[in-house]
C-alpha cells in the first residue's frame, strides 16, 4: 500500500466531509448556537480522552502504540479546566455521557486493553484532527462565545507544548509510516479509523437531536 498515513488519510477523507459539515459542527461553527451546546460538546470529550490517557501509560512500552504515546498530547487536564470554566467548580457533578459518548469511549477503551493498533486509530483519529481542524475550532469559539484567546474554555485546544504544530504533524506521520504493523494489519486499523469516523458522527448527531435550532 500507499505510506500508511496517506493510506489512512485518503481512506477517511469522505467521512471528514461529512464530521465537518455534520449540522452540529455546522451550526457550532455558525454561531448559531448557545455556549450551552459547546460545554455539553466538550463535556462528551472528557470521556473519550479518559478513556484515550488512562490507558496511556500501560501502552507506553507497547511496540505499536507506545510511540504515539506523548506527553505534550495530553489533553485531560486541560478539558477539566474547560469545564470548571464553563460550567463551574461542580462540573463533575453533572457530568453526563449521551449514549454515542458511552459506545465511542467503551470501543476506546476496549481497543487500549486489547488491540494496540485499534488503539493506534483511536489516537490517530483524535489528536491529529484536534491538532489541525481543532485550531478552527478554537478561533470560532473564541470568537462565538468570548473565551480568553487560548485561555479557559478553549484549552484543550491549546497544545502548549507543541511549539510547531506543522512540524509535530510530520513527525507523526512519520511514526504511522513506520508502524510495527503488516498491510492486513494496517487495513484493519484504516478500518478501525472509519470507525472512530463513525463513533464521532453519532455523537455529533445525538447532541444535533439535543441542540436543535430554532427555526
Ligand atoms: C468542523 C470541524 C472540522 C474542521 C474545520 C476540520 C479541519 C481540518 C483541516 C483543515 C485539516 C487538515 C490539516 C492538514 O492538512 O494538516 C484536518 C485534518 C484532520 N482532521 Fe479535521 N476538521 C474538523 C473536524 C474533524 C473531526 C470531527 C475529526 C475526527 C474526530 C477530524 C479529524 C481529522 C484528522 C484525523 C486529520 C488529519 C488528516 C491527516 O493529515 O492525516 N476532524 N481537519
Amino acid at each position: 500500500m500507499d505510506a500508511f498515513s496517506t493510506a489512512i488519510r485518503v481512506a477517511s477523507h469522505e467521512q471528514h466531509t461529512e464530521a465537518e459539515t455534520s449540522t452540529f459542527m455546522s451550526d457550532l461553527l455558525g454561531g448559531r448556537l448557545g455556549v450551552a451546546a459547546y460545554a455539553r460538546y466538550t463535556e462528551q470529550l472528557w470521556f473519550v480522552y479518559r478513556a484515550l490517557e488512562d490507558a496511556a501509560e500501560a501502552l507506553r512500552g507497547d511496540p505499536v502504540a507506545g510511540p504515539f504515546i506523548r506527553p505534550e498530547l495530553m489533553r485531560v487536564a486541560q478539558i477539566e479546566r474547560d469545564l470548571a470554566h464553563l460550567r463551574g467548580p461542580g462540573w463533575r457533578e453533572s457530568l453526563a455521557a449521551l449514549p454515542a459518548t458511552r459506545a465511542y469511549a467503551d470501543r476506546v477503551a476496549r481497543c487500549a486493553a486489547t488491540w494496540p493498533g485499534g488503539y493506534v486509530a483511536h489516537h490517530y483519529t483524535r489528536y491529529l484532527g484536534d491538532l489541525s481542524g481543532g485550531q478552527i475550532i478554537r478561533d470560532k469559539a473564541e470568537r462565538t462565545w468570548g473565551f480568553e484567546r487560548r485561555g479557559d474554555g478553549v484549552r484543550f485546544y491549546v497544545f502548549a507544548d507543541i511549539a510547531n504544530p506543522a512540524a509535530f504533524k510530520r513527525g507523526y506521520r512519520e511514526l504511522l509510516d513506520a508502524i510495527a504493523a503488516d498491510d492486513l494489519e494496517k487495513q484493519r486499523i484504516i478500518d478501525e479509523c472509519k470507525l472512530a469516523f463513525d463513533l464521532n458522527g453519532a455523537v455529533f448527531r445525538e447532541l444535533g437531536e439535543q441542540f436543535p435550532l430554532t427555526a
